[in-house]
Parts: structure tokens; C-alpha cells; sequence
């Protein structure tokens, strides 16, 4: 057992001064004031410290198979440095093959992750449509814990889907009381915005942004919004990068559509000058889809979390070294997207956040952890309540670290906060019960991380289906 003493326990909904008690299987037993060590226990002294729940990421990719390379952070590296910063979960990406099995690939993911050193949960991606993938998103989700599904609108020629598949997946997901996540661009206007830019010479890093501007997530954002709507079905988008995204979404949550919003720490803070770097390795690295935007977007992000229009922070953990980098020296579409993050979400979010007066610490704690948990179904998770699972992090609100590849964690040679100085750290972090992180030392273990089975008709999805049963009388189609 595990007594945290003298902390201030931070929920979603209110703080309050109070001890933790955790039992050797790892839920938490009791919080209150005031309790008594039972003989044998181990005392954590919380003073000056705030008890949160752990972070839960909701957006990974952990060795990854993407644009000819591997990500190069395994499910062991990528959550043992998520542990380091805080972060106690993950949802991780099942990407089938274009054709093949999603059964097959939600096992091949099951194994990859069986080295995890935190707790995980599957979206499963829906890359094309036949009478198998119909079948096979009612095994998922009634038999293997999964109740989110992944559609990528870009990525032409690999990942993407048509508006016909993104119809009919989204309707079978609302029939098994999943949700499904879009990754929202247009894939066919990126696909010609990049020719267009090849064949005009322009071969660097500077012309991903441009290949992917605003408006290409504006547009297919309000396209799945609309897709949705015909449906009645409830969506979520990953990584909003932009106002127009962002506006989308707030005009469909106005007509009473059921639209959630995910936001990526590095889009809060990093701005479009990035690519404008001479070093073309700096550039590439931050090489990412939806990319780095102009300053202004960063605001309406900011916006959309302080309002609960968007409800979610994520980091899209996806890293390539600067060997894979190198892939596309010569052709900016060969640089394979993705940038780090796991291991600094929370100490960008309480810095940049909460410090900068946008969020309260209660609001972190929603942002980071418990709009995850409930949107997903992830119910043991997100909250210091008896019952739950004892991910928790003592966090100390004054502690400061200037970040750097040098001291991260990440399996990875680079981190897009390099320099930035941080105030507010993970002190201690316990996964379920155990110390995994303590003041420096991560004690993270291999394969102590746990497969969270989700049962469909979380409460995203029910709530949905409560106040609708069957048809959205506010639907805006
Ligand atoms: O650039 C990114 N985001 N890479 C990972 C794949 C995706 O689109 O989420
Ligand atoms: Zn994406
Ligand atoms: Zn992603």
C-alpha cells in the first residue's frame, strides 16, 4: 500500500486538500483528510505537490510503419518517457494494412505493445471498405475492447479514404456504439498542391505547409462534420491546427452536433517559421501533418480548449531520426510526418496553460486526462476517486526544466522544444500503484503496461444515443 500525504488533490471538477490511499493492486482506496498510515504502508509526502491523474494521451504512434520508415519510439521507449512527463496512458493507432485484416493488425498491435511500460488503449484504423471491415468493426468492438475507429481524409494513395467509406464506417460505428476519429485534410488537394509545387521547383520543407494550407483542413473538417451529421453519428477530430478547423467545429457544437476536438501541444506553440529555417535538417524535423501554422491559429486553439469547444490535448507521438528524415532530402513529400512529444505534453500545458492564465489547474487536469478517459470510455481512468486506478502524478507547479534531446527520454535525436524553458513537472508518477518516475530516476517497467479494454457505447456515444435514440433531432442535415 501507498499513503500520499499532505498533497492538494486536483480533479476536473474541484481541488481540495486530501490524502491518497493506494492498495496493493493498484486502485485507489481512499481520499480524505487526515489518514491514518496503515502498518506496512509506504508514505509519499505530497506537501507543496499537486495529486492529479495521470495524463492520458489519447494520440500515438508507437513503432509505427509510415512512409517507408518505422517510428522510432517503441511501445517500451515511447511510454516509459510519456511516465517521465506525467502522461500514465496512451491511445495508440492500429493501422491495417490498405485490404488486410483489422483483426490482424489489432493483434500485431497487441504484441508490439506487449512492452509497454504504461497502460494502453487501440483506435483501429478503417482504411478501405468491403463486407470484411463491416464484419470485423463488430468483432473489435464487442469482443476485443475496442470502441474508436481512425479514418485518415489525406495521405492519397496509402492511408486515405473516400467520403463512400468515411459514410459507411462512420454508420456501422454509430450501429456498434463506437466513435470514430478523422484525421480531417484534403487528401486530393494535397496530393495536387504538392505536384503542383514539385513540378515549380520547389523541393524543401517549406513547401509542406504550403502543399497543406489552412483551408485544406478547413474544408474536409466541415465535409466529415456534414457527413456525420447525415448520420446523427458523433466524430471526433484529431490534431485542430487552425481557426477554420476550430470554427467548424464551434458552428456545428452550436447546432447541437455532437463534434469533439483534439489539440497537439506542439501546434499551442510552434508557428509556421520553423520551416523557414537554412538548416534543412531543423525544418524537416518538424515536418508534420497538419503542419506548423501562422502564429494567429494559436490563439483560436487556445480559445477552443479555454471554451470546451475543443476538449482533448494530444501529441500525435510520432518520431523519425534524422537518418529517416534524410528520406526525403530531395522530394519534401518523401519526409516522413511526424514529431515527438509524449514526454513534455504536460509541462507544455501547465506552462504555456495554466502559468499564462489560460487554464485553471482543474481545467488541466480535463484537458490532459479526464475529457480523454470519459470521451473514450476509458472508465477506471481520469479522475483520484476510490475505485479508479492509481495513475497518478504528484506534480509540482514551481519546478522548472529547460528541455533538450540531450536529457529526454524519447527514443529520438531531436525535440521540437529544444531550449524551452518549462516550469511545471511531473515530481512522482505512479502507474497503477507503482512508482514509475520519481524526482529524475524513471523506474519504468518493462511490460507493466496493461491492454484497456474499452466496451463500446462509451459514454460519448450513449449519451448520443440517450438523448436521440436513433435520430439527432438537432442534426444540422
Ligand atoms: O504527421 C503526422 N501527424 N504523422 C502521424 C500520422 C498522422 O497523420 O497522424
Ligand atoms: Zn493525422
Ligand atoms: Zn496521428
Amino acid at each position: 500500500m501507498k499513503l500520499i500525504r499532505g498533497g492538494t488533490v486536483v480533479n476536473g471538477d474541484g481541488s481540495t486538500t486530501a490524502d491518497v490511499l493506494c492498495g496493493d493492486d493498484g486502485v485507489i482506496l481512499k481520499v480524505a483528510s487526515g489518514l491514518e498510515i496503515p502498518s506496512g504502508c509506504d508514505v509519499l509526502d505530497a506537501g507543496g505537490l499537486l495529486v492529479m491523474p495521470g495524463g492520458i494521451d489519447p494520440h500515438t504512434h508507437m513503432e509505427m510503419p509510415f512512409m517507408g520508415s518505422t517510428s522510432s519510439d517503441d511501445f517500451y521507449t515511447g511510454t516509459a518517457a510519456g511516465l517521465a512527463g506525467g502522461t500514465t496512458s496512451i491511445i495508440d493507432f492500429v493501422i491495417p494494412e490498405v485490404g488486410g485484416s483489422l483483426v490482424e493488425a489489432w493483434k500485431l498491435w497487441r504484441n508490439k505493445a506487449e512492452k509497454a511500460a504504461s497502460d494502453y488503449a487501440f483506435h483501429v484504423a478503417v482504411t478501405h471498405w468491403d463486407e470484411r471491415v463491416h464484419e470485423e468493426m463488430g468483432i473489435l468492438a464487442r469482443d476485443c475492447g475496442v470502441s474508436s475507429f481512425k479514418h485518415f481524409m489525406a495521405y492519397k494513395g496509402a492511408l486515405m479514404v473516400d467520403d463512400g467509406v468515411l459514410l459507411n464506417s462512420v454508420s456501422r460505428a454509430m450501429e456498434l456504439g463506437a466513435l470514430c476519429n478523422i484525421h480531417a485534410e484534403n487528401g486530393d488537394a494535397v496530393a495536387w498542391m504538392q505536384a503542383d509545387l514539385l513540378a515549380k521547383g520547389m523541393k524543401g520543407p517549406a513547401a509542406h505547409p504550403a502543399s497543406r494550407p489552412p483551408s485544406v483542413e478547413g474544408e474536409a473538417t466541415q465535409r466529415v462534420i456534414a457527413i456525420a451529421g447525415l448520420i446523427g453519428a458523433p466524430i471526433y477530430i484529431v490534431h485542430v491546427s487552425t481557426e477554420d478547423a476550430t470554427a467548424a467545429i464551434t458552428r456545428a457544437r452550436a447546432a447541437g452536433q455532437r463534434v469533439y476536438g483534439e489539440v497537439l501541444a506542439q501546434h499551442l506553440v510552434i508557428d509556421d517559421s520553423v520551416y523557414q529555417s537554412d538548416n534543412w535538417l531543423s525544418a524537416a524535423q518538424h515536418v508534420m501533418s497538419p503542419p506548423f501554422r501562422p502564429k494567429h491559429h494559436q490563439k483560436a486553439l487556445w480559445a477552443g480548449l479555454v471554451s470546451g469547444q475543443l476538449q482533448t490535448t494530444a501529441t500525435d507521438h510520432c518520431c523519425f531520426c534524422a537518418p529517416q528524415k534524410m528520406n526525403g532530402k530531395d522530394d519534401f513529400t518523401k519526409i516522413p510526418n511526424g514529431t515527438p512529444g509524449i514526454e513534455d505534453r504536460m509541462s507544455v500545458l501547465w506552462h504555456h496553460g495554466v502559468r499564462a492564465g489560460y487554464l485553471t489547474p482543474e481545467e488541466f487536469v480535463k484537458i490532459t486526462s479526464t475529457n480523454t478517459a470519459d470521451i473514450f470510455g476509458m472508465t477506471s481512468k481520469g479522475r483520484i476517486v476510490e475505485g479508479a486506478d492509481a495513475d497518478i502524478v504528484l506534480w509540482d507547479p514551481e519546478a522548472t526544466r529547460t528541455v533538450s534531446a540531450a536529457t529526454h527520454h524519447q527514443n529520438v535525436d531531436y525535440n521540437v522544444y529544444e531550449g524551452m524553458t518549462l516550469t511545471g513537472l511531473a515530481h512522482t508518477t505512479l502507474m497503477r500503484g507503482d512508482i514509475a518516475w520519481k524526482e529524475g530516476d524513471l523506474r519504468a517497467t518493462r511490460g507493466a503496461g496493461r491492454y484497456v479494454s474499452r466496451k463500446s457505447g462509451g459514454s460519448a456515444v450513449d449519451a448520443l444515443k440517450r438523448q436521440m435514440a436513433g435520430k439527432n433531432p438537432l442534426s444540422v442535415a
